[in-house]
């Protein structure tokens, strides 16, 4: 990992506040964004010294690397308020350790993390105001980096900017959600980029996903690219499978996103002495414990979605809807992760982090 001593963050505040413009009970998810956003370049083989300056533009050249080869990685983590008004970040060394994993995939330089968590207080102590309090909100934030030295020769870039956004958020999901079964596309291979969060992974998404929308799904419950047999993750969330009471969720591996709730739905469900099996599940097994009744529910897992319920599922154009059981682990994991992130229960695993 890079070390580098000193950040030395630079803030040029913004003159005025554009909290008063915002509409926060009618947001759509990651629109707007808050009045600063921090920014740091790589040159000369090291990061400069980072600044957090007022949410605009930049200018970058239209010969920039990242716009010609994708290299470009992202995070997706939240901070939340409680009652109190105090302000909290859910397991952000997470973030941080995946960010710099996706960099390496990308052979993209690792920031040093002093630069990450100096920015990233800094910046949520001068926008602490765009945390909103209330059940479902948060403020999302997003760190990133792109390629940005000028040239079309296909080699990594010797020029970055690692920048954080920060946009207030409610549900990424309002409503349950209806899935298909990937049969043709493919989100990931092995050797591939599906563990990063590299940008390029999720556009490539974009297009199995619309054909998906236009038949009425929101989204694709992807399966491995070699035999499409066995269930992988749904691209804005990792998958839960409950069959009798027992919680089955894909292995991690160069094709799956090592999701920081999915270990969380994990951690609790084995404080909790709920049966856990990371396991890979075919697609015919699935189908089995449907028509004999054992498959209870299905859910997604994730920083945005949080957790998110699939009300029903296609495969070979077959719909198959599930009823949500009474005892739904679902809305168990969803109140015991929410309570733990908005400060209302005990966090025994040490997870909140006060800003
Ligand atoms: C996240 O949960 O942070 C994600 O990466 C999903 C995002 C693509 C909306």
């Amino acid at each position: 990992m890079t070390t580098q001593e000193n950040s030395n963050v630079i803030v040029n505040q913004a003159e005025k506040s554009r909290l008063n413009e915002v509409d926060f009970d009618n947001l759509t998810f990651g629109n707007i964004f808050s009045d600063h956003m921090f920014e740091c370049d790589y040159k000369d083989g090291k990061w400069q010294t980072p600044t957090i300056k007022p949410y605009g533009p930049l200018l970058i050249s239209p010969g920039a690397k990242v716009f010609h080869y994708g290299q470009a990685v992202f995070e997706g983590m939240k901070a939340f308020k409680d009652e109190a008004g105090d302000v909290f970040l859910f397991r952000p060394e997470k973030n941080f350790e995946r960010i710099n994993k996706s960099s390496k995939r990308m052979a993209i330089p690792e920031f040093p993390k002093n630069f990450f968590f100096e920015g990233l207080n800094t910046l949520l102590d001068l926008d602490k105001e765009w945390v909103r309090p209330g059940a479902d909100s948060s403020l999302y934030i997003r760190p990133f980096v792109i390629a940005t030295q000028v040239g079309v020769s296909a080699s990594p870039a010797n020029e970055y900017k690692f920048m954080i956004l920060m946009s207030p958020v409610q549900a990424y999901y309002n409503k349950d959600v209806k899935v298909i079964i990937a049969q043709e596309y493919s989100r990931s291979a092995d050797g591939g980029v599906g563990a990063a969060k590299a940008a390029g992974n999720y556009g490539a998404q974009f297009y199995p996903t619309n054909l998906a929308k236009e038949k009425g799904y929101d989204q694709v419950i992807w399966t491995d690219s070699n035999e499409h047999k066995y269930l992988e993750e749904a691209g804005t969330m990792n998958v839960f499978f409950r069959i009798n009471d027992t919680l089955i969720t894909a292995p991690t591996s160069d094709r799956i996103l090592d999701g920081v709730t999915r270990d969380s739905v994990l951690a609790i469900a084995k404080r909790d002495g709920i049966k856990t099996d990371v396991k890979k599940l075919t697609v015919d097994e699935l189908l089995a414990a449907y028509k004999d009744g054992s498959l209870k529910e299905i859910f997604g897992s994730g920083t945005a979605a949080v957790i998110s319920p699939v009300c029903s599922f296609s495969y070979n154009d077959i719909d198959y809807d599930l009823v949500k059981p009474e005892d739904s682990y679902f809305t168990r994991f969803k109140k015991e992760l929410k309570d733990i992130q908005y400060n209302r229960a005990e966090d025994t695993f040490g997870w909140r982090v006060k800003i």
